[in-house]
């Protein structure tokens, strides 16, 4: 027998009924286990060890390969640098690690963002990170990020995204390696530095 219009509607409301009692409350704020996978997802796609994780040449493969155990520690110290400088029109010389690189203006070393407190970003704070990221200046109003830090890509994430950056680089393996600081003039740092506009305020 066909069902009455009525009958097909109370049988929906029930249907829609035993479904909202079966699900769980939904919750938008995302757990830090699942920030942290996310981060991982997010500095995997954003190719940070390419430039982060020094590399050392594989003889019996010939080929050069990430150094495992300094997994996104940044440019090792003592290490050399490039060996030539770059011609008149080459954009940079890359050194041996892939970890520092010779711009016409001068040498830029990869920083270390592991946890350690001394040398790697374990002092730094949440905002201090979401800062450096959205304005190109360390912690917000420090030195000018260089080249080739591609700060503006972060820049245009939303703060979700960096903060889920952050809350994985807390969860690798900190490494004690101090980054030599970048062979660039003062005032060149400060043109470079003048040339990305800065946000009217903080996030705060
Ligand atoms: C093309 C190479 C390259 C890539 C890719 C890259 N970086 Fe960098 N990064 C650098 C260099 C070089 C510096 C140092 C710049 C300077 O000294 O001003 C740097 C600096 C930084 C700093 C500043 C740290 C400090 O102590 O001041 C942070 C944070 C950072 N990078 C995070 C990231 C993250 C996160 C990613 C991936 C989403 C990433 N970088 C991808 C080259 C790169």
């Amino acid at each position: 027998m066909p069902k009455t219009r009525y009958e097909t509607l109370a049988l929906a409301a029930l249907a829609l009924a035993c479904q909202n009692g079966r699900e769980a409350p939904k919750t938008t704020t995302a757990t830090h286990a699942e920030l942290v996978q996310r981060g991982e997802r997010l500095v995997q796609l954003g190719g940070c060890s390419d430039c982060h994780t020094p590399v050392a040449f594989d003889p019996k493969l010939k080929l050069p390969l990430p150094q495992r155990e300094l997994f996104l520690a940044g440019h090792p110290a003592g290490a050399p640098g490039p060996e030539a400088k770059p011609g008149a029109t080459d954009t940079a010389v890359i050194g041996p690690t892939f970890t520092s690189f010779a711009a016409p203006f001068g040498v830029v070393y990869a920083k270390n963002l592991t946890p350690d407190p001394e040398t790697g970003l374990g002092s730094w704070s949440e905002s201090d990170f979401i800062k450096t990221m959205q304005t190109g200046h360390e912690r917000g109003t420090g030195r000018p990020l260089l080249p080739p830090m591609p700060w503006q890509n972060l820049a245009t994430q939303p703060v979700e995204e960096l903060r889920a950056i952050y809350s994985y680089l807390r969860t690798v393996r900190p490494v004690k390696n101090r980054v030599p600081e970048p062979e660039v003039p003062a005032p060149v740092i400060a043109a470079i530095g003048a040339s990305f506009p800065k946000p009217e305020k903080g996030i705060d």
